[in-house]
This record gives structure tokens, sequence and C-alpha cells, in this order.
């Protein structure tokens, strides 16, 4: 976390502290709408894990084995985002396990980017379908459609995903995308996604963004 941050710190834990200590009690795996532990990711990602704008990511519907990584790699400052560096930091492993599970489970909502710029949008398909870093395209990892898949060994039962894009959030993409472009040593686990970013200018990451987010995302 970067030392200007923490001002921005001081005043979230204000905000998500009082709940924090006004209730020491263990919930149920089981979580409901009205749990606490819901309620308090609820300002930044509702209830059902839907963006509340474009600058945050939906979360509805993304695979689970993800949302516990990114949650772990938020706890352990291995990505970087002052406000979800503190939350994470705020809950045991345990719990953001269960909270994935339940954001999981929510219904993935529709394209965030309802009437694309056709133009913009094509050259995005063709950069993501067809543009190869180090041999590799963006589709080749996240699938020709853009919804991630699961992977699993059962040889040593771990199982870890490939991200959903499709219907993202226009804003948070462009953010995750120019930080994977930067080369910024917050984001040392995205490390196929640093070298598969390293060749995009912004306008790339425009017109990829334009194409993602205009994906159906079921
Ligand atoms: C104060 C606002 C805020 C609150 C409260 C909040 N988040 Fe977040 N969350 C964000 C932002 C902003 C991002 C995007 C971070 C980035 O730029 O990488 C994010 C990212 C995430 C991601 C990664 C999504 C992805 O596609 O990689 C997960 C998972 C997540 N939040 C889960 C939670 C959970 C679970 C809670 C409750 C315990 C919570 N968040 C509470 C703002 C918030
Ligand atoms: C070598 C495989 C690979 C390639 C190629 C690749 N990605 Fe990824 N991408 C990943 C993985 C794995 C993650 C999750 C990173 C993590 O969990 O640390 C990811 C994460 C992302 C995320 C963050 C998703 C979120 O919800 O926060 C975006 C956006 C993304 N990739 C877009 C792209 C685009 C656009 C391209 C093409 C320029 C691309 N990726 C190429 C493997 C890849």
């Amino acid at each position: 976390m970067k030392p200007q941050a923490f001002k921005t710190m001081a005043s979230l834990f204000i905000l998500l502290a009082a709940p924090l200590l006004a209730s020491a009690e263990s919930e149920p795996a089981g979580l409901t709408p009205d749990s606490i532990h819901i309620q308090r990711c609820s300002a930044c990602h509702y209830v059902d894990g839907k963006a509340p704008g474009a600058e945050f990511p939906n979360i509805a519907g993304q695979y689970e084995s993800y949302l516990i990584r990114a949650l772990k790699m938020f706890k352990e400052n291995k990505r970087d985002s002052d406000a979800m560096e503190l939350i994470a930091s705020l809950h045991k492993q345990q719990e953001l396990v269960i909270l994935a599970n339940y954001y999981a489970k929510q219904p993935a909502p529709g394209p965030a980017v309802a009437s694309p710029d056709q133009t913009l949008a094509a050259r995005g398909q063709q950069i993501y379908t067809s543009e190869r870093v180090y041999g590799i395209s963006c589709a080749d990892c996240h699938g020709p459609d853009a919804k991630g898949y699961v992977r699993g060994s059962p040889r040593t039962r771990i199982t870890r995903s490939i991200p959903r894009l499709a219907g993202q959030q226009p804003v948070y993409l462009k953010t995750v995308l120019r930080k994977f472009t930067s080369a910024d040593p917050q984001h040392p686990g995205m490390c196929g996604m640093r070298k598969a970013g390293k060749s995009l200018n912004h306008k790339d990451i425009d017109a990829l963004v334009e194409y993602i987010a205009s994906k159906k995302s079921e």
C-alpha cells in the first residue's frame, strides 16, 4: 500500500470498523443477504454482487476459486487496492472463503455496456482473439467467449480458475488492465497477465474493454 493511501485508509477504517467491532459473533456457513458479513461488502458490491458503478467489479457469478484467490492476494498485500487490502485484512481466511462461495452463487449480471461503439468493439475483438503476445492470445486463456474456465487437478486437489471477463464493468477493466501494463510490482500474482499486458497501449485497452464489457456474461 502506498504512503499517501493512509488517509483514505483511516476514513475507510472508520466506515468499516463500527459494525466489525460491534459483532464479535461468528456466522454460520450458509450466508444470507442480511448477514452482517454481506452487509460489510454491500456498499461496494451490493448484496447480490453486482457493481454499484462502473469503477467497481461485478463479483456475482464469478468462479469461486478465482474469488478466493483474489481475496487471499488482497489479504497478503500482493494485489494493490486500498479498500480491499484493508477489508480482507479484517477477515479470517475461512470467512473470505465463505464470502467467495456466497458471491459465486449469485446470478451473473448482464453486459455492463449495452450499446457498444461497433468500430471500437470490432478492433477489441481482433486484439482479443487474434493478436498474440509471447505466442498466446487473450482468447487462448480466457476462452473465445471470454467466460473463463475452472481447471482442477485430481492429483494436487488444487482448483484454479481463469476469471470470466465477459460483461465486466468497463472502468474497472481499464484500471486493472492499465495496472498490468505499468509493471506495477503490486501485481506479482498476475504474471500471465503482466506478459500479455506489456504490449498493450491505452487505445488497445479502450478497444478491448469496449468488446469485453459488452459481451454476454452467461
Ligand atoms: C469500500 C468499497 C469496498 C468494499 C466495502 C468491498 N470492496 Fe471488494 N472491491 C472494491 C474495489 C474498488 C475493488 C477493485 C480493486 C482493484 O482495483 O483491483 C474490489 C475488488 C474485489 C474483488 C476482486 C474482483 C475481481 O474481479 O478480481 C473481490 C473478490 C472483492 N472485492 C470482494 C469483496 C468482499 C467479499 C467484500 C466484503 C468483505 C468487499 N469486497 C468489500 C471495493 C470494495
Ligand atoms: C497466460 C494466460 C493469460 C493470458 C494470455 C491472458 N490472461 Fe488475463 N488473466 C489470466 C489469469 C490467470 C488471471 C487471474 C490472475 C490472478 O488470479 O492472479 C487473469 C486476469 C485477468 C483480468 C482481471 C479479471 C478481474 O476480474 O479482475 C483481466 C481484465 C484480464 N485477465 C484480461 C486479459 C486480456 C484483455 C488479455 C489479452 C491481452 C489477457 N487477459 C490475457 C490469464 C491470462
